[in-house]
């Protein structure tokens, strides 16, 4: 019977074959050890002398790292195994050997890793970290589509600039200039006029110069955007999605985050309702903290948003940013022209930002002040003046970062293990 490693515990003292890659190995005169992986998994495999042929023997001893095999044995109960199962191997094929794999079971250099990434991502750990990864983007598809929201895909190529001018890919679109896309979300408010509820997934590009474990130069972004939904009940769906999320990574990952050596307490605590402190009480709170040089109207830097994260052992929501330091969208607060409906997630240890996100401006002559002061009279701009020109509604939206969100629930230090080809300041290879 042919199987794979994941279904190995309906075969129990059964005969099974399986295509794999051998990982690892270790053998004494008598016995050899293999660590078998494919791809769903990892397994253990046992070849003893005494039960199979020379020919069998020789070859699992003489195996090399990397090669790919089918294995045939029978599946049986290790309990001293994190899996719990091993195989007892009778017969070895190889399909092809493999000689001199570069990344062998010696530690590696960073760069060297990077450089080798097409293959570094059959290690165990970024086996771990894909598998977390594949289930945020899953539990992300499962909690919208629960609470009534639409999957909406906004283009890639844009002619605007949702965050600023100064973080833009240019690329030539015939004989027009156009952009990769920052955000969705401009495209994401016209969907959630014609939609109601809508969320999106897809690749984001910020040419951004830089180099810190938290910025990717590609990444993913998941953003939502809810008609007639105020600043505050956006809030409530960000809490509840990101302990969505946590739990069910929680559920469907254990061997995952045995690997990585998660610590599970710091994740079992996430639960909604999130602290909510506003930008003014973030800055009283870094001043206390010997931040004495931040001043009212200053952006946070990763060590601000680190400090505050320390005070809390939930994510914690910055919210009423200053007008003048966040997008051009944003609802001015209505007790308080001088700052907006916002907030900023904070992960805890450390992680930073994973999830920004704000009301949007509904009236038109607002807009249009904006505009002017953003100088985005442009052509590019004008089809978005139209959803507060017709049936404009209160509404709000956000988006999670992927990778931030993957690093910081995986426990891995940098984000560029949280993607599968990272495109950073320097690295568009492999
Ligand atoms: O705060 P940002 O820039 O917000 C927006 O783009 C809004 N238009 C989203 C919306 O309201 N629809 O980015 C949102 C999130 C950040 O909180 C962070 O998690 C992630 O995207 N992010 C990055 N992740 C990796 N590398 C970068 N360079 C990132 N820039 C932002
Ligand atoms: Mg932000």
């Amino acid at each position: 019977m042919k199987t794979t490693i994941n279904q190995v515990a309906n075969y129990l003292n059964q005969e099974v074959t399986i295509g794999v890659w051998l990982a690892n190995k270790r053998s004494s005169g008598k016995i050899a050890f293999l660590q078998l992986r494919d791809g769903t998994g990892f397994i253990q495999g046992v070849v003893v002398k005494a039960e199979v042929s020379e020919e069998t023997f020789q070859l699992a001893k003489s195996i090399t790292q990397e090669s790919s095999l089918y294995v045939t044995g029978t599946i049986v109960e290790d309990t001293r195994s994190p899996f719990g199962y091993e195989m007892q191997v009778k017969e070895i094929e190889i399909i092809q050997e493999a000689t001199d794999y570069p990344i062998t079971p010696k530690e590696h250099g960073t760069e060297f890793l990077m450089d080798h990434r097409h293959l570094w991502l059959r290690s165990k750990k970024q086996h771990a970290i894909m598998k977390i990864r594949d289930q945020i983007i899953q539990a992300t598809y499962q909690f919208f589509q629960k609470e009534g929201f639409v999957k909406v895909d906004p283009p890639i190529l844009t002619g605007s600039a949702a965050e600023g001018t100064t973080e833009l890919f240019h690329t030539q679109y015939f004989d027009e200039e156009a952009y990769l896309s920052q955000s969705g979300q401009l495209y994401m408010e016209a969907a959630a006029m014609a939609l109601g509820r809508v969320f999106s997934f897809g690749p984001t590009f910020r040419a951004e110069k830089s180099k810190t474990r938290r910025h990717l130069i590609e990444f993913w972004m998941i953003e939502p955007e809810m008609a007639f939904v105020t600043h505050e009940e956006s809030l409530e769906i960000q809490e509840n999605y990101v302990q969505f999320i946590i739990e069910s990574v929680l559920k469907n990952c254990t061997l995952e985050l045995k690997t990585l050596e998660r610590n599970l307490d710091a994740l079992q605590k996430v639960k909604a309702p999130f602290p909510r402190i506003t930008y003014d009480k973030a800055i009283e709170m870094l001043k206390e903290k010997g931040f004495t040089d931040i001043e009212w109207g200053e952006d946070f830097g990763a060590p601000h948003e680190t400090a505050i994260a320390e005070s809390f052992d939930q994510p914690v929501f910055i919210t009423h940013y200053p007008k003048d330091i966040k997008a051009f969208y944003m609802k001015p607060d209505p007790d308080r022209e001088d700052v907006v409906l916002c907030a900023d997630l904070i992960a805890p240890e450390g992680y930073g930002e994973i999830i920004g996100g704000s009301a949007r401006i509904d009236d038109l002559s607002l807009m249009k002040q904006r505009y002017e002061e953003h100088s985005l009279s442009g052509d590019a701009y004008q089809w978005y003046l139209d959803l507060r020109k017709y049936g404009s509604v209160p509404h709000a939206g956000f988006g999670l970062g992927l990778e931030r969100t993957v690093a910081w629930i995986s426990g891995v230090e940098h984000v560029r293990e949280t993607i599968p080809f990272p495109r950073l300041l320097n690295r568009l290879y492999p």
